[in-house]
C-alpha cells in the first residue's frame, strides 16, 4: 500500500473482501482518518449549535467552524475571511450567484458559458437567463485537443451574439470533469473581459482545488466555487469564495434564521457577507471535517499532489493507449491534465465497462457525467471515467488494464 493509502482507512478495511481500486474521485474522495476522527471528536466532546448559545461548549463549535472559514481564507489566497460563504456544495454557490446576478441584467448582454460545463453550472445559468431575457452563448473546445477554443457559438435567435462584449457575466470550468482539461482562467480572465467593472468572472473550480494550487488572486476572477467531499471532507459542504465588494450587494438564495440585520412586519435588512448567504443551520460537522481535509492536503502539498497525480495521468495515458480499440478523450499535454481521464472501448458501451470493472472492485464512473452537451460535441453518448487521487498508484492502474482486457474477454474484442 503507498503512504497516502495507508491515511485512509477504506482500503485497509476492504482489503480482506477484495482490495479496493478506487479510480472514481472526480465524483467523490475518499476520507483520510483525521478527517473522520475531527467529526467522531465534535460529536462525542462539543457537539452544539453555532453563532447562538454563550456556554463553552457551543462557543467552541464556533470558535472551530470560524477557524475553518480563516482556512479556507488563507487556502485560496481570499483577502479576507468574510468573503468565505459555506454552502451546501458548487451547485448551491452558483444557483446563488445565478439567481441574484441575473435579477440585474446588463441591457443587451448576456452569459458566456462553455461548451465544457457540467450541468451545475450551465443548468442555473440556462434557467436564469430564460427568466430574465438574457441571451447565453458558448465558448466552443476542440473535441480532438479537449481545449477551448476562443470561439463563441450560439444558437437561434441569438446567432449573432459572438462577440464578447455582448456578455457581462462569464461562468468557466477550471477543469473539466470529463476532459481533465485544466482551463487556463488567467488568461481567459485578461483576455475575455472588456472590463472588470462591467463583466463577472465565475469559475467552478469542483475539480480543481481539490487537485492543484488555487489562488484566486491570480485566476483574476470574482468568484469561485467549490465542494468539500471531493477534497477528502465530508459531503454536504463547499465554498463560494467572491470579492466583498460584489458579494455584498447580492441578494441571497434562502433567507431567514441568523442572515438578517434586522426584521419588522414591514421591512428586513441582510447582514453582510457570510452572514447574509448563511441562513439555518449550517452542516457544523461537515466544516469542520473540511477543516481537518485542509490541514490534511496542506500538510501534502498542492504542489506535491499535482506532482503525483501527473505522474499517474502519464502512466495510465500511456498504459490506456496500449488497448487496441480504445479511444482516449482530453488534452495530449500533461500539463494541461488533470487526474480525469474518459474513453471508450469500441464494441462496449461504457455502462457495460464499469459494471464488470466493478465486479474487481475497480471502481470507475460511466454515463454523461451530468456533462450532455460535451459528449454531443465529442459525438459519443457516454464515455468511462477514470479520475485519480493522491491515494493511487501504479498497482491501481495495473489492475485497471488487466480489467479493461478481462471486458474484452467478456465480448469476445481482440
Ligand atoms: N460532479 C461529480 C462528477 O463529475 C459528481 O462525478
Amino acid at each position: 500500500m503507498n503512504k497516502y493509502k495507508k491515511d485512509f482507512p477504506i482500503f485497509q478495511n476492504r482489503q480482506a473482501v477484495m482490495p479496493l481500486i478506487y479510480l472514481d474521485s472526480a465524483a467523490t474522495s475518499q476520507k483520510p482518518q483525521v478527517v473522520i476522527d475531527a467529526v467522531v471528536e465534535y460529536y462525542q466532546t462539543y457537539n452544539a449549535n453555532i453563532h447562538r448559545g454563550v456556554y463553552a461548549i457551543a462557543e467552541k463549535a464556533t470558535e472551530k467552524v470560524e477557524e475553518v472559514r480563516k482556512k479556507v481564507a488563507k487556502f485560496i489566497n481570499a483577502n479576507d475571511s468574510s468573503e468565505i460563504v459555506f454552502t451546501h456544495g458548487t451547485t448551491e454557490a452558483i444557483n446563488l450567484i445565478a439567481a441574484s446576478l441575473c435579477k440585474r441584467p446588463r441591457k443587451g448582454r448576456g452569459i458566456l458559458l462553455s461548451e465544457m460545463e457540467h450541468h451545475s453550472n450551465l443548468v442555473p445559468w440556462q434557467h436564469y437567463a430564460r427568466v430574465a431575457g438574457m441571451p447565453v452563448g458558448y465558448l466552443a473546445f476542440d473535441g480532438k485537443s479537449g481545449k477551448l477554443t476562443g470561439e463563441i457559438v450560439s444558437e437561434g435567435r441569438n446567432k449573432k451574439n459572438t462577440d464578447i462584449n455582448n456578455y457581462s457575466i462569464i461562468s468557466l470550468t477550471h477543469v473539466s470533469n470529463v476532459l481533465g482539461t485544466v482551463n487556463d482562467v488567467a488568461h481567459f480572465a485578461k483576455n475575455i473581459r472588456d472590463n472588470e467593472e462591467t463583466s463577472v468572472l465565475i469559475i467552478d473550480a469542483a475539480q480543481s482545488v481539490p487537485h492543484m494550487k488555487v489562488d484566486v488572486q491570480d485566476l483574476g476572477c470574482d468568484f469561485l466555487a467549490f465542494s468539500g467531499h471531493k477534497m477528502f471532507s465530508p459531503s454536504g459542504i463547499g465554498i463560494l469564495w467572491g470579492r466583498k465588494n460584489i458579494l455584498n450587494t447580492l441578494d441571497p438564495l434562502l433567507f431567514g434564521s441568523q442572515m438578517i440585520k434586522e426584521v419588522t412586519l414591514h421591512h428586513v435588512t441582510y447582514q453582510d457577507s457570510p452572514e447574509r448567504f448563511e441562513s439555518g443551520t449550517l452542516p457544523i460537522e461537515g466544516i469542520i471535517g473540511f477543516g481537518a481535509a485542509i490541514d490534511y492536503l496542506s500538510e501534502i502539498g498542492m504542489n506535491t499532489i499535482r506532482t503525483h497525480e501527473k505522474n499517474l495521468i502519464g502512466y495510465t495515458l500511456e498504459q490506456l493507449r496500449k488497448i487496441s480499440g480504445l479511444t482516449t478523450y482530453g488534452p495530449k499535454n500533461i500539463n494541461e491534465h488533470s487526474g480525469v481521464i474518459s474513453f471508450n472501448l469500441d464494441g462496449v458501451h461504457p455502462h457495460d465497462v464499469a459494471q464488470i470493472l466493478g465486479q474487481s472492485n475497480i471502481c470507475v464512473r460511466a454515463g454523461h457525467h451530468c456533462a450532455m452537451p460535451l459528449h454531443k460535441k465529442l459525438g459519443v453518448p457516454a464515455t468511462v471515467r477514470v479520475s485519480l487521487n493522491i491515494y493511487n498508484d501504479d498497482e491501481d492502474i495495473d489492475a485497471l488494464i488487466r480489467g479493461l482486457k478481462e471486458v474484452k474477454k467478456v465480448f469476445s474484442i481482440h
